[in-house]
C-alpha cells in the first residue's frame, strides 16, 4: 500500500540517468524541496514520528542541512551539522569511510552533542555509506543515534544492513 505522503513524496522526486556518472540513476529531490506544500507536510510526518524521543537533529553535508534545519525547527531542538572534512572550525572528530573509488570523510564538532540523544536525517539512504560512518562518528562523540530518518530509499542498494543497530524509517522507497 503506498500512503498519500509516500505518493506526495514520490511525485516530486525527479530522476536523472547518468548522473553523476554512467550508470547510475540519481534521485533528485529538488522539486519537493521548491514546493513549499508539499515540503511542509513531508517534514510535518517526520517531526510526529519523532516528536519527543530526540534532543537534536543531525543533518549531513550537503542535502542533509536541507532537510534537518527546517525539522529541528519543527520539532524545537537544535540542529546538528555533520560536515565533510576541513570544513568546521576547533577541535573535531572525524570517520573516514570507503567510497567506490577512494575515501571520504565526516566530521563533528568535538562537544557539540555529547550526551544528546540525535536523530540523523539526510535525503537518500543509498549504500549507507555516509549514514553508517555518521552513525559511528555520533557514538564517538557521546551522543546517542536515536534513529535515522531518510526521505528516499535506494532499496536494491541494500543500505539498510548497514545501519542494523538502528531504528530507520524513510519516508518512501525508490
Ligand atoms: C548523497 C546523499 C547522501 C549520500 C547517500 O550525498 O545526500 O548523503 O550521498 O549515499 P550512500 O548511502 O551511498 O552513502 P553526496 O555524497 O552526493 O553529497 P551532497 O549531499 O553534498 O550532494
Amino acid at each position: 500500500v503506498t500512503t498519500d505522503i509516500q505518493q506526495l513524496l514520490l511525485s516530486r522526486v525527479h530522476d536523472i540517468p547518468d548522473f553523476p556518472k554512467p550508470g547510475v540513476l540519481f534521485k533528485d529531490l529538488n522539486p519537493l524541496f521548491a514546493d513549499a506544500a508539499a515540503f511542509a507536510a513531508v517534514l510535518d510526518h517526520i517531526a510526529s514520528r519523532w516528536e519527543g524521543k530526540v534532543d537534536m537533529v543531525g543533518g549531513i553535508e550537503a542535502r542533509g542541512f536541507i532537510v534537518g534545519t527546517p525539522l529541528a525547527q519543527r520539532m524545537g531542538v537544535g540542529f546538528l551539522p555533520v560536515r565533510k572534512a576541513g570544513k568546521l572550525p576547533g577541535e573535531t572528530i572525524s570517520q573516514t569511510y570507503d567510497l567506490e573509488y577512494g575515501t571520504a570523510t565526516v566530521e563533528v564538532a568535538k562537544d557539540a552533542c555529547r550526551g544528546k540523544r540525535v536523530l540523523l536525517v539526510d535525503d537518500v539512504l543509498a549504500t549507507g555509506g555516509t549514514a553508517s560512518a555518521t552513525a559511528q562518528l555520533l557514538q564517538r562523540a557521546g551522543a546517542e543515534v536515536a534513529g535515522l530518518e531518510f526521505l528516499l530509499e535506494v532499496a536494491f542498494l541494500q543500505g539498510r544492513a548497514l545501519l542494523a543497530d538502528h531504528e530507520i524509517s524513510v519516508v518512501a522507497q525508490a
